[in-house]
Parts: C-alpha cells; sequence; structure tokens
C-alpha cells in the first residue's frame, strides 16, 4: 500500500514517517519536492505515487505571519487541502489532514465539539477552516484530526523557547488567559496511524472530522511553569526560578501579538475516543517524554518518564494566580 506523506519534516511530519511505515510504503515529500504554492506540480505527483492514502501535515504554520501574506497562507492552508481531496476522491484513495483549534474565537465555556461552529479570529484560522471544509465537502474518504498546542522533540516550539528563555533569563512573564492542552507528535502520530487502520479495515465509513488532543488542560503559563519545575526536579541549570515566571494577560504582551488568539482552545476528545476506541493520555506525559530526550540530549540523567496512568496532575496544573475562565 502506498502512502504518500507530506509536510514530512514539519513536527508532526517527522513523527509520522515513523509511525506510518507499519502500515505501509511511505513515500516521504517536504516541502523541495512537494511546494504548495505550486498547484500544477503538485497534482503530478500525487498522481505519480498513485496512493492509496494521503497523509497531509504540511501547512502554513506561523500564525502572526498568515496576517501579513494571507494568500499565499490561503494557497497552503486552503486551496492545496482542496486539491488533495479532489486527487483523493478520484483516486479512491483516504485523506488524511490536521485541523486546528484556532478555528474558534475562544469565547465558549467548555472545550468545543466537532459540532461546534467555527467562528475565527485570525487569517490562519480562516484558511484551516477553509481547508476543512473544502474536504468535508468533497466527497473523498477523510479523517481529519482537530488538534491544538503542538509540540516535539525536534522542532522549535513554545516548549523549548521557554526552557531556552529560563536558561538565559531569571525571571519572564507568560500568557495565562488561554487555555488548551499541549499535544506531542508522538499522541498525534500514534494515535492518527491506529486510527487510519480501523478506517482501512472497518466495513463502515468512518470518515469525519475528530478532536484529538492530549488529555487535561492548562494555559500557557502553566505549561510554562511545569516544564520548569521537571527541568529543576532533574538537574538542569536555569537562570528562572518557577516564583518569578508571572502570568500575564494576551493583551499586555510587548510588542502586541499580531494576530488574535482564542482564549478557550480546549477541544472535547469523546467522539474520537467513541469511534476508535482510542484514550488520549495526559498532556504532561509528553512534555516529560520531550524533557527526558533534551536531559539526554545534554547528559542530564532523568530516570525515563512515569507512564501516562502514573501522572498525578491529570486534571489541570493551576499555575500562580490561577483564574477559572468567567464569560
Ligand atoms: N503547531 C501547532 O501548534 C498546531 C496546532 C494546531 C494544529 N496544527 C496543525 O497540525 C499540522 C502539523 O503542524 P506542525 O506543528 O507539524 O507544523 P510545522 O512543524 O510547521 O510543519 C509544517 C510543515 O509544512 C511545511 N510547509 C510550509 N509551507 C509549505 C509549502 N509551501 N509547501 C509544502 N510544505 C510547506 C513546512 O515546511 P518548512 O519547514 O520548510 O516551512 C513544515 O515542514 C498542521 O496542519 C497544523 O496546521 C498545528
Amino acid at each position: 500500500m502506498n502512502i504518500l506523506l507530506l509536510g514530512a519534516q514539519g513536527q508532526l511530519g517527522w513523527e509520522l514517517g515513523a509511525s506510518l511505515s507499519t502500515l505501509g510504503s511511505v513515500i516521504h515529500y517536504g516541502r523541495g519536492e512537494a511546494d504548495f504554492t505550486n498547484l500544477e506540480k503538485l497534482e503530478e505527483l500525487v498522481r505519480l505515487a498513485k496512493p492509496r492514502v494521503i497523509i497531509n501535515a504540511a501547512a502554513h504554520t506561523k500564525v502572526d505571519q498568515a496576517e501579513t501574506e494571507p494568500l499565499v497562507a490561503h494557497l497552503i492552508n486552503a486551496k492545496a487541502p482542496a486539491l488533495l481531496a479532489k486527487l483523493a476522491r478520484e483516486l479512491s484513495a483516504w485523506l488524511i489532514h490536521y485541523s486546528t483549534d484556532y478555528v474558534f474565537d475562544g469565547l465558549k465555556n467548555d472545550p468545543y465539539t466537532e459540532e461546534d461552529i467555527p467562528t475565527p479570529l485570525n487569517v490562519y484560522g480562516h484558511n484551516k477552516l477553509d481547508g476543512d471544509k473544502a474536504i468535508l465537502v468533497s466527497g473523498c474518504r477523510h479523517l481529519i484530526f482537530r488538534t491544538s498546542w503542538v509540540f516535539s522533540f525536534q522542532s522549535c516550539n513554545f516548549a523549548k523557547n521557554i526552557l531556552e528563555l529560563a536558561k538565559k533569563e531569571t525571571s519572564f512573564s507568560v500568557v495565562a488567559d488561554q487555555y488548551g492542552s499541549p499535544t506531542g507528535v508522538e499522541l498525534l502520530s500514534s494515535a492518527t496511524a491506529l486510527a487510519l487502520h480501523q478506517a482501512l479495515h472497518s466495513e463502515k465509513d468512518l470518515s469525519g472530522l475528530y478532536n484529538l488532543v492530549a488529555a487535561g488542560e492548562t494555559n500557557w503559563h502553566g505549561y510554562a511553569l511545569y516544564l520548569i519545575r521537571r527541568a529543576l526536579e532533574i538537574g538542569w541549570v536555569l537562570a528562572a526560578s518557577p516564583e518569578r515566571i508571572y502570568p500575564q494577560e494576551s493583551s499586555k504582551i510587548q510588542p502586541p501579538q499580531i494576530a488574535q488568539r482564542p482564549a478557550n482552545s480546549r477541544l472535547n476528545t469523546a467522539k474520537f475516543t467513541s469511534v476508535f476506541g482510542l484514550t488520549p493520555p495526559p498532556w504532561q506525559y509528553y512534555v516529560d517524554r520531550v524533557l527526558w530526550s533534551w536531559s539526554r540530549f545534554r547528559n542530564i540523567e532523568m530516570s525515563p518518564p512515569a507512564p501516562p496512568n502514573k501522572i498525578i496532575d491529570l486534571k489541570f496544573i493551576p499555575p500562580l494566580n490561577y483564574q477559572p475562565i468567567h464569560r
């Protein structure tokens, strides 16, 4: 079975390469081979690959930059997925695609379900939503996984930036009024492979949009505190200490962020669990794994992370001055 993996060098794409290889023969294309701004070439590559499954892990993910280059972002995040959906339908292939919490305005009090109507606040959210809609109406067999706050060992992301900052600065502030679930690429890629395997072999058509994030929730400040506390516990030398990491309102960030972000990015994964019988473990488990990998890289001894069922703070790690959302 040919599996065409697009965006193979991104955080998620890189991890998917490993987990999909048990399902078939994976053709890995990064931006160099399959550039989403050249739709003609993209179509040619897909037809040549004759895939039974197309996995799209490519996206324009620079949320602030998308505000200043909306046409390029739309091409990559909406038009290219629409083309992939059309080709998947023609070739009777499955299309696996990833959506984002940023399709929502964050005003809901509870975690968002797949039934909630998206109303994005920024260009990235609008473009990603257009991509989702194009796939949903295309008639191709598809799995769209809507996720949030993605991180990995091998790329530049919030977790890595916070630890770098904590090495240099004794004190800094982190946004504390945006809530969500940090989601490790290991969870996304293993859950994708398991769900795809079921979709390929089920007599029912399991096509659909599914929320897929790690269990539990926090805000960026709580996430940063968790990282710093864990890093200190295992012997990292940091200039910062948890008491001097301050919560900050998004509206006070200097310089202000170009794109507005939702205050509530929490996603309800009940549909994913009920259809596929798979339960996402807590976000802290994947943060511990990444920290473990970085520690080994830095020759810091750390016991392997506790298994997910031993994570005590499953629900929430309250940051300093934690205020629940009241809207
Ligand atoms: N990151 C998050 O926090 C987050 C949250 C929610 C949902 N998601 C979704 O999850 C999926 C995976 O995200 P990720 O975190 O793995 O993103 P990522 O690390 O930024 O990877 C995206 C990949 O797309 C590639 N790409 C960018 N422009 C391209 C183009 N013109 N043609 C072909 N490839 C291009 C990038 O290549 P370059 O490296 O060369 O730029 C990169 O390899 C995306 O659909 C994203 O929207 C991500």
